[in-house]
């Protein structure tokens, strides 16, 4: 994927609502075009909109076997609502055993290296399986989230996965994405109304207050960039 590919896909799709960028990439790179959620709010959105619209776009989630029971109860609901397919990917069987033989169930908190370790065994390596053969990755990040995600681009060539990735969200707000939410009556994990923003493996995320940084929640022990592998560059 050349440089010159992804300028084409800004330039064709500048005029385009977030709807039809959508329905252009399902027609353009046909059933190779995914999306991965985590049911925070920004992939409700998204989901939706892909969902409302009947498009050939596979929505998958990575099961790390560590999630909240609220986010299992708003991937049923929205799995029901919408009569859609989530595809799940679940990390190794005999690589969890050895991690958990090896480590025990909570070597996360120990270090940086742990908890990075664990992160790819549970989403890492079955991200790479879920990304394999396609063409297009939609993911939900916004520039706000972080410091480290202000300079992505709505386009980019993500050499680690060797993939074009979408992030259409980049610039919308928590508010945008709130009013959207509310507006079409999209599901939503009940974790939010308890001061969750940013939710990803129960053990490693907790609720944060008004003042704290939207991400302060997640992995709130490290001082690290706080990042689990599958957005880095
Ligand atoms: S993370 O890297 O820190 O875990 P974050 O929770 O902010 O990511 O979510 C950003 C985007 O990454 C989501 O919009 C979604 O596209 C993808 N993502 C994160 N976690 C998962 C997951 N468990 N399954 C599928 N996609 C995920
Ligand atoms: Fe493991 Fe925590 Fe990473 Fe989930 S977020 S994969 S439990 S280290």
């Amino acid at each position: 994927m050349s440089i010159a590919s992804i300028k084409a896909l800004l330039n064709t799709t500048a005029t385009f609502s977030l709807k039809e960028t959508l329905a252009f990439l399902a027609n353009e790179y046909k059933d190779k075009v995914v999306f991965s959620t985590s049911f925070g709010q920004e992939d409700q959105v998204i989901t939706a909109i892909i969902a409302k619209q009947n498009l050939p776009i596979t929505i998958f989630t990575l099961d790390t076997g560590r999630l909240f029971q609220e986010t299992y109860d708003v991937f049923h609901k929205t799995m029901t609502k919408y009569k859609i397919d989530i595809k799940t990917y679940f990390p190794e069987a005999t690589a969890v055993e050895e991690l958990l033989n090896e480590k025990g169930p909570n070597s996360f908190y120990e270090s940086v290296e742990n908890r990075k370790e664990c992160c790819f065994i549970r989403k890492v390596a079955p991200l790479i399986k879920a990304l394999k053969g396609n063409s297009v990755w939609i993911t939900g990040l916004r520039a706000e989230q972080s410091e480290n995600r202000n300079d992505l681009d709505l386009f980019e060539y993500d050499s680690k996965f060797d993939i074009i990735k979408f992030n259409p969200l980049l610039k919308w707000t928590l508010k945008e994405v709130e009013d959207y939410l509310e507006a079409n009556n999209v599901p939503q994990n009940t974790l939010h109304k308890k001061g969750f923003v940013s939710i990803g493996c129960a053990p490693c995320t907790r609720a944060i207050s008004d003042d704290e940084d939207i991400r302060a929640g997640r992995w709130w022990w490290e001082s690290s960039h706080k990042e689990c592998g599958l957005h880095q560059k």
